[in-house]
């Protein structure tokens, strides 16, 4: 995988919002970013993953569904380095991160590729906006202070936050400190973003507006999007692939017309019917 990210430059608008560029972007729309093979993981002799293939490709939303405990988190986890699982292979691009039971040492070079935001704010409340976005860039990368302060008004320009830069996040609605949360993500420029629940603490509307950040984030910038919602209309209509999660097993994968209107998996009827009414 060609190491390009979203680049920064200097949008020609009126004041200046520097912005993410997405010409130097290398994943090509349909390119495979993530591929997961056999994937299997038990907690204290329970199986949670049953050997599970799973892929996500450049400019695709993958809404991944399914029961509570079913295992979508296990599997978001096991994507961004947050839990090995016991066997399978998981590559990014083209580098082998994950395989005999162990991270390799390609992990290191691609994870800032992986991007993930929880259900849960996670902003830190005694800091304001811009504090939240540089402290990882800042301390894990040493990056100077004036970039990582160009790459956050581009990350809160991205999500439409940009003229709360300096607010607190105890200041922010649930809706903008998710916003807040993605573009603090998005200053790892990302190739793939991982969102579990993103928008299930928010009401209706709002859950809309952040999600419809998710999809430009999609359509402009070709960002991998692997999103686990309870939401069936965000999911059937900007949804590229449904994966549908029943006991450990991807009972269904399939594209959303296939996968809600010619369903023929009784799990999958059931699952969306009791998420419906
Ligand atoms: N670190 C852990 N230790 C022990 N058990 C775990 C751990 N993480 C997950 N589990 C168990 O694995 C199962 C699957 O969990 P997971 O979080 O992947 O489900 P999920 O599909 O995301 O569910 P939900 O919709 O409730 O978020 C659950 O029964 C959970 O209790
Ligand atoms: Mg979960």
């Amino acid at each position: 995988m060609n190491p390009a990210h979203l680049a920064l430059k200097k949008a020609p608008t009126m004041d200046n919002a520097p912005t993410l560029d997405t010409t130097e972007q290398a994943s090509r729309k349909g390119e495979v970013l993530v591929s997961a093979r056999g994937l299997e993981k038990s907690f204290y002799g329970r199986t949670i993953l049953k050997h599970v293939d799973f892929e996500m490709k450049a400019g695709d939303i993958t809404v991944i569904i399914g029961k509570s405990g079913s295992g979508k988190s296990t599997l978001l986890r096991a994507i961004a380095g947050l839990t090995d699982p016991d066997n399978g292979e998981i590559s990014i691009g083209e580098k082998t991160v994950f395989a005999d039971g162990a991270r390799t040492k390609e992990w290191n070079t691609v994870k800032s590729d992986v991007g993930m935001v929880f259900q849960t704010y996670t902003l830190w409340p005694h800091m304001n906006v811009l504090e939240n976005l540089i402290l990882a860039p800042r301390k894990r990368l040493g990056m100077k202070a004036g970039e990582a302060r160009d790459r956050a008004e581009a990350a809160l320009e991205e999500v439409g936050m940009r003229h709360h830069i300096l607010s607190r996040s105890t200041q922010l609605s649930g809706g903008e400190r998710q916003r807040v949360a993605i573009a603090r993500a998005l200053m790892m420029k990302p190739k793939l973003l991982l969102c579990d629940e993103i928008t299930s603490a928010l009401d209706p509307p709002v859950a809309a507006e952040v999600l419809e950040v998710l999809r430009r984030l999609k359509e402009e910038d070709g960002i991998a999007l692997a999103l686990v919602t309870h939401d069936m209309a965000f999911a059937s209509k900007a949804a590229d692939r449904v994966v549908f999660f029943h006991e450990g097993e991807i009972a269904v994968n399939a594209a959303p017309a296939e996968a809600f209107d010619h369903c023929t998996n009784e799990e999958l009827k059931r699952f969306v019917d009791a998420v419906r009414f």
